[in-house]
């Protein structure tokens, strides 16, 4: 069984699609940790719950860039990562970490990619920016991580409408609902080994197939 570490810094809603992905048996694979970069995320208080031990690492416990990244670094140690999941992490990851574990990290993100991303694309601001432009369709993302922000080879994608009186946050929580299908869907197949890196190209093989 794959060791799954998610990083977060928020609500936690998707960390929790995990928890109970791994506890309904829909994803082969433990949830080892779940590191927060800030400690008022209500998503430790979802680990704790699930009986997941968790880590703050912020900007306020290690002010110095170098003392936090080295944090980062023994906490997935100990934690015995194999799979990472940035689930709302709004921290970036040290490159050596990116290439540390290449093809083993996926982000979530709440627009189809290469849309509405990048810097200053996170949280209200990604919703509010796709109904500014009048686009009929956004969705979510799971991508792998590289060095670039939402960059990575694009692993899972769904859209959803786009309604004339959407708010922000009404087409926030239709996005959600798909983050929560995506998101576990990805880790279970990282998990079983069923995909498959070839340059941007994300090939997914069927249940069963992998190994
Ligand atoms: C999600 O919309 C995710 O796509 C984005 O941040 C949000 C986190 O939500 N990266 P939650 O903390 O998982 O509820």
């Amino acid at each position: 069984m794959k060791n799954i570490v998610v990083l977060i810094s928020g609500g936690g809603t998707n960390l929790q699609s995990i928890i109970d992905g791994c506890k309904n048996g829909t994803i082969h694979g433990r949830i080892t940790g779940v590191i927060s970069s800030s400690r008022h995320a209500y998503g430790l208080t979802r680990a704790k719950n699930a009986g997941i031990e968790t880590k703050v690492i912020s900007k306020y416990k290690y002010p110095i860039d170098a003392d936090r990244e080295a944090a980062l670094l023994d906490a997935l140690n100990e934690f015995q990562a194999d799979i990472i999941v940035l689930a709302g992490y709004l921290s970036i990851l040290p490159k050596e970490i990116i290439a540390a574990y290449r093809n083993r990290i996926v982000n979530i993100h709440p627009s189809l990619i290469p849309s509405f991303c990048g810097d200053g694309f996170y949280g209200l601001h990604v919703h509010e920016k796709v109904l500014e432009y009048g686009a009929k369709v956004s969705g979510a993302t799971v991508h792998f991580v590289d060095e670039g922000t939402d960059t990575g080879p694009i692993i899972l994608q769904k859209s959803v409408p786009v309604m004339d009186d959407d708010t922000p946050e009404a087409l926030q929580q239709r996005v959600l609902v798909v983050e929560h299908e995506l998101l576990p869907r990805a880790v279970e197949l990282l998990c079983t080994d069923c995909i498959k890196v070839d340059g941007r190209k994300v090939i997914l093989k069927e249940e069963g197939e992998g190994k």
